[in-house]
């Protein structure tokens, strides 16, 4: 339990946007919280801040000074307020009582997709989430492994978590991801890469680990990378793969619901598993938190992809509020991003070692490896 006043700091933040019309109160906020805002300011600059949508004068302005104070070297940040995803206008979802044979592929817009869904962050434990799974639908098989019996799943997709020190965050996610999956008629299975040992948190190497181990389970076509705070607030944000790289978590609310930046590749993405390797992976060397996911998007775009996001509220997420417990930044990760295309063939899928620890779980395998920078070496470039 959090002391009650950094308990409401956090839900105020949660607000931020909302507060910026109270202007200088905000202000104050602002200024009395600044390891927040610290964390809010760390997406938001990168490559130049997007903010986009109904963000009006005041509260951009606010924003501004905020941004410009904490980065003070006059860097200039361009203001975007164009939407930015790329779905086309939403088809319709086929009607209720819509009915297909067991021997046709799975729909993509079935009538049983409703949208947005109730988020519960409380606590959980993971018997009361096995339990009630298991209740709804029996046929989930151990390690979370499920398919639809009415149709052919159109996509066979891995979801990996990347994962250390968040026990409760996992029984939230899966109370919420397992059952909406099941509505888009997905083949899935879960996957938690737990990194042991004590080196920085590596979330990109752990991405490549779970790659590896789900490819020796099922050869998967379309693999999710996604946080284990992000929780999906529409079901009808399909977690199937497509032509391009796809970026799920497009509004986050910890972010007011903006996209921070037009490059912006965290929280859940996904890419086919040929289109995963391809890219050559995730790059191995960002130790901490920050920049591998930019750098993922650098891959994506210099193998020629473009991603594609849902559109509007379609790709809301809730982040389960958290510090970076202990986790620290990398902040090596500017100097690297210079040179991810000369990375790229160099460090990622093909220089990895590895010797993992894999359980089955009710609910999800459990890859447990020890992660340390001499099992994936890159030569100097
Ligand atoms: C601002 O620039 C100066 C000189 O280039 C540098 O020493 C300083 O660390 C920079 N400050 C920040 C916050 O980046
Ligand atoms: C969205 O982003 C793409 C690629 O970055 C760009 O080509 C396009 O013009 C943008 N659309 C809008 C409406 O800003
Ligand atoms: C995964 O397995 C390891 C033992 O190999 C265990 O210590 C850890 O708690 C497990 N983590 C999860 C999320 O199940």
């Amino acid at each position: 339990m959090m002391p009650p006043h950094l308990r409401f700091r956090r839900r105020s933040f949660l607000g931020l946007l909302f507060l910026f019309s109270l202007s200088t109160s905000a202000l104050y906020f602002i200024y009395s919280a600044p390891g927040i805002v610290n964390e809010y300011l760390f997406m938001v600059q990168a490559r130049g801040v997007r903010i986009r949508e109904n963000v009006r004068s005041i509260g951009a302005q606010v924003l501004e000074q905020v941004v410009r104070s904490a980065y003070s070297n006059g860097t200039d940040y361009p203001y975007d307020f164009s939407l930015n995803e790329t779905d086309a206008p939403s088809s319709p979802y086929l009607p209720m009582g819509f009915t297909y044979l067991s021997s046709d592929v799975c729909p993509e817009r079935l009538p049983t997709m409703k949208g947005r869904l109730l988020v519960d962050m409380s606590e959980r434990s993971m018997e009361d989430v096995e339990r009630t799974l298991l209740q709804t639908d029996p046929s989930l098989l151990i390690g979370g492994h499920w398919k639809p019996q009415d149709c052919v799943p159109r996509w066979k997709v891995a979801i990996l978590v990347p994962f250390r020190n968040r026990y409760e965050h996992l029984p939230i996610l899966l109370h919420h991801l397992i059952p909406a999956l099941q509505r888009q008629r997905l083949q899935f299975a879960l996957y938690v890469i737990e990194q042991a040992g004590y080196e920085p948190f590596n979330r990109a190497m752990l991405f490549n680990v779970g790659f590896r181990e789900a490819m020796k389970d099922l050869q998967w076509d379309c693999v999710i990378f996604h946080d284990v705070d992000h929780i999906l607030e529409n079901d009808r944000n399909y977690y199937g793969c497509s032509d391009m790289p796809r970026h799920y978590a497009v509004q986050l609310n910890k972010y007011s619901y903006m996209l921070p930046y037009d490059e912006f590749f965290g929280g859940v993405s996904g890419l086919t598993a040929e289109q995963f390797q391809r890219i050559n992976g995730f790059p191995n060397a960002f130790w901490g938190w920050g920049g591998e996911d930019d750098d993922l998007w650098n891959r994506v775009q210099y193998a020629g992809y473009t991603v594609s996001r849902p559109l509007g509220e379609i790709g809301r997420y809730m982040s389960i509020p958290h510090h970076h417990r202990g986790e620290v930044q990398f902040l090596g990760r500017y100097t690297l991003l210079r040179h991810s295309k000369e990375r790229q063939k160099l460090d990622g899928l093909n220089n990895l070692h590895y010797s993992p620890v894999v359980s089955r779980r009710r609910l999800y395998t459990n890859i447990t490896v020890a992660l340390s920078r001499d099992l994936a070496l890159v030569a100097d470039y």
